[in-house]
């Protein structure tokens, strides 16, 4: 059928086998094809960041990511973080720190925090603000967020 590919995808470690629309976002197939509806949509268009999730391990915009060209890939949700009732890390650190407020740009901001310290475990204030620079929060001012991420990073830097 035109229009229509056929993918195989993992989220979160499941194996899905889908058939997705040409013009069908991951951010789309995610929410209203999976029900992983943690993820995201602020402005759908690729300046808010809150659609955010890892592809590959590398963060993209979810609103922005066609689904048809993520056949093959591992996506990791806010979903796939937490170890059953054990929050991640920077999950936890969030909730202790007050990094939340209405949550709606909680996941995105997560999954930019957990890209940054996969590549730099022990980031700096300035390597944190830069990696959610494209992440927008109305609520918190940033400097919850700051922290909770932070305390994670410095955790890691010790020995
Ligand atoms: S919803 Fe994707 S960047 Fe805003
Ligand atoms: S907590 Fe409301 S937008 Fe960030």
């Amino acid at each position: 059928m035109p229009g229509v590919h056929r993918i195989s995808l993992e989220v979160n470690g499941v194996a899905h086998e889908l058939q997705v629309g040409s013009t069908e976002t991951l951010a789309e197939l995610l929410r209203q094809r999976l029900s992983l509806t943690g993820t995201k949509i602020g402005c759908d268009g690729g300046t808010c960041g809150a659609c955010a999730v890892l592809v590959d391990g590398v963060l993209r915009n979810s609103c922005l990511t066609l689904a048809a060209l993520v056949d093959g890939a591992k996506i990791t949700t806010i979903e796939g973080l937490a170890d059953g009732e054990k929050l991640h890390p920077l999950q936890q650190s969030f909730v202790e720190n007050g990094a939340i407020q209405c949550g709606f740009c909680t996941p995105g901001m997560v999954l930019s925090a957990v890209a940054l310290l996969a590549e730099s475990p022990a980031a700096s204030e300035s390597e944190i603000r830069e990696a959610i620079s494209g992440n927008i929060c109305r609520c918190t001012g940033y400097v919850k967020i700051i922290k909770a991420i932070k305390q994670v990073a410095q955790a890691q830097e010790k020995p």
